[in-house]
């Protein structure tokens, strides 16, 4: 296996860390993006989680601003390399009813779930088409498939998402680069957990795996993707929802 460099962001997040140490074990170097405000507790994470054998890295952008994320990969490629494998991890929820929704909630949830992967995917996708290698992916969601009560914001953004994936999965396929999706069902982070009890446990009752998922079931999806083998894979959608949502 070639080592390669990985850029995970929101990396140091609920699923993005287990991303980031799963692409880590496998012998990649990682870089975990935060978020810049997140300086203090991201230093942490990375004191908390480089353990054994682990390289891994934190690199601050916000991505929801192309500049920010221009610099932060200008500087991780002269520290440490180009980056080969990007997941796009970042995310938030602003739940609301669209008719208690407001703009700002709309467009938060826009631009750090959907306008961040044009941000940050422009800024590697040249590189890896002219290397000849590269694995690009997204984070999406079970809602991005199926549309949620209270996330016309995050369902429209995380459908996107998937659009976003296979356009650029064309653009890249005879170049040795591969772009796809992994849809997360209700996984079992600080996101989920902000939510409504009663809401959370009406919609896991319905799971047909009776649970709700890890972040490790999500990483590990993300590392078969990742692979250097895993050539033949590109402009597909990964459900990883327990069976919550099924499509021919
Ligand atoms: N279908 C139909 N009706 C529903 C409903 C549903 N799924 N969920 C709630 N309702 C009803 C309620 O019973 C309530 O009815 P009454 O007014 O008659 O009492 C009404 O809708 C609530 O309406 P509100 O105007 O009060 O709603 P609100 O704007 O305050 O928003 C909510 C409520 C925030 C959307 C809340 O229902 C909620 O948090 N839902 C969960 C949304 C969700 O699944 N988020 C996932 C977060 S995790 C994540 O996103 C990760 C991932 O990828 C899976």
């Amino acid at each position: 296996m070639t080592k390669r460099i990985a850029l995970v962001t929101g990396g140091t997040g609920g699923i993005g860390t287990s991303i980031c140490k799963e692409l880590a074990s496998t012998g990649h170097t990682v870089v975990a993006n935060y978020f810049p405000a997140d300086k203090e507790l991201a230093e942490s994470w990375l004191a908390e989680n480089k353990t054994g054998n682990l390289d891994l890295h934190i690199a601050p952008a916000d991505v929801t601003d192309y500049d920010s994320c221009t610099t932060m990969v200008q500087s991780i490629e002269s520290e440490l390399g180009p980056v080969d494998i990007l997941v796009n991890c970042a995310g938030i929820t602003r739940d609301k009813t669209l008719k208690r929704m407001t703009p700002d909630q709309w467009n938060a949830v826009i631009n750090t779930n959907l306008n961040s992967a044009f941000n940050v995917t422009q800024q590697v996708v040249n590189g890896m088409t002219e290397r000849g290698f590269g694995r690009i992916i997204n984070i999406s969601s079970v809602n991005g498939q199926k549309g949620q009560f209270g996330q016309a914001n995050y369902s429209a953004a995380k459908a996107g998402l998937h659009g976003f994936t296979m356009a650029v999965a064309q653009e890249t396929a005879a170049k040795g680069v591969t772009v796809n999706t992994v849809s997360p069902g209700y996984i079992e982070t600080a996101m989920t957990s902000s939510m409504p009890e009663a809401v959370l446990t009406a919609i896991v009752g319905a799971v047909p795996v009776g649970r709700m998922g890890k972040p490790e079931e999500i990483a590990y999806t993300v590392a078969w993707l990742a692979d250097e083998r895993n050539a033949y894979t590109t402009g597909a959608n990964i459900p990883v929802n327990g069976g919550m949502f099924m499509s021919a």
